[in-house]
């Protein structure tokens, strides 16, 4: 199989900022205890005309102009999300019509919850082989704010809004990303009900529970996508790890003996933004000059599903 490499990146965020001081004043909670324990310092939020639509439109604007690719070349369209404005139709299909990206290519949505980006990339390898068009556009989108429970202080103060979005290219001889993907069927740790439910669903989770979880996925898929591509930790240029607590991103690091200079966190400013923070992460990076053509990053995710997931990907 021909491997993807990134062509460019880009991202859609809303200019709401909820910071801990706000949330002091809905919630039972303090900017120490949420710095403390999980990193963020402030999120995100969709308001008025800065909706999901919107943010997962720029995402993918910023991506097509970084990558220098017009969006008829586009080949394929996923977009990772829990939380859609619609199920139908899907966000991958409103793009599709925003953004004038051809008719004859598969456009559809992927719910693989935190792991979403990484399921999406997957996927967009395999469908980026059978494909005449040679480029893919990922984004992982999400309006976290719209369901979560604001008097449950446990999940409230850890979720914000955010699309991040990436153009990759695929080419003969290039190296596969070797995703490692799993996911074990667990409705108790995590759970957001979909149509069946009746009234209004929240996301719920056992946040220590999906911790002690994430701690060991975490270095479980390190390990696995370093045996998969025959790489050291050495030959990664960059770690980017689904961004839910910093504790978790730190713990994972010195499990794997990472250097604190080859992995990057951004929770502070955007919280937990799900299917969207491992493509915000590698905007920023891009942005940031941090990763350029021929850079490697191992990226991780984890999440509901139980999901996780691995792979090793390029810039082009
Ligand atoms: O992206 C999907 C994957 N999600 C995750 O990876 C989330 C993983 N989990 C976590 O990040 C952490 O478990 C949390 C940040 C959600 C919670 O941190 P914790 O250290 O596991 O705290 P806890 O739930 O064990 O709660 C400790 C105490 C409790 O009080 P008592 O029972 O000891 O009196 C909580 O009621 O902290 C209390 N607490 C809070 N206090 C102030 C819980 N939330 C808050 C809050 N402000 N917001």
């Amino acid at each position: 199989m021909n491997g993807i490499k990134i062509r460019g990146t880009g991202r859609g965020v809303p200019g709401k900022i909820v910071t801990n001081r706000d949330l002091e004043r809905i919630v039972e909670t303090s900017d120490e205890w949420i710095t403390a324990r999980t990193g963020i310092k402030t999120r995100h939020q969709c308001a008025g005309e800065e909706t999901f639509s919107a943010m997962a439109a720029a995402s993918a604007r910023g991506a097509l102009v970084e990558a220098g690719i017009s969006p008829e070349e586009i080949g394929a369209c996923i977009v990772a999300t829990a939380t859609a404005e619609t199920l139908v139709p899907s966000a991958a299909c409103a793009l599709q019509r925003e953004l004038g990206l051809p008719q004859d290519i598969p456009c559809f949505d992927l719910n693989a919850a935190c792991t979403g980006f990484l399921f999406a990339l997957h996927t967009m390898e395999c469908l980026l082989n059978a494909s005449p068009r040679k480029f893919g556009l990922v984004v992982g989108a999400e309006n976290l704010s719209r369901v979560v429970d604001w008097t449950d202080r446990g999940t409230c103060i850890l979720f914000g809004d955010g699309a991040g979005a990436a153009v990759v290219e695929c080419q003969e001889g290039w190296p596969s990303i070797c995703a490692v993907l799993g996911c074990c069927g667990n409705d108790e740790l995590l759970h957001l009900s979909g149509v069946e439910s009746g009234g209004h669903s929240y996301l719920a989770m056992e946040g220590t529970r999906v911790f002690k979880f994430a701690v060991e996925a975490v270095p479980w898929c390190v390990e696995q996508v370093l045996g998969k591509t025959g790489r050291t930790v050495e030959d990664v240029d960059f770690f980017v790890f689904h961004q839910a607590n910093a504790r978790i991103i730190d713990l994972a690091a010195r499990k794997c003996r990472i250097p604190p200079e080859k992995y990057y966190k951004n929770i502070q400013e955007y919280g937990n933004t799900s299917a969207a923070s491992i493509p915000l992460v590698l905007s920023e990076l891009r942005e940031q000059g941090r990763v350029s053509p021929g850079s490697r990053v191992l990226a991780v995710g984890f999440g509901g599903g139980l999901t996780w997931g691995g792979c090793l990907i390029e810039f082009a």
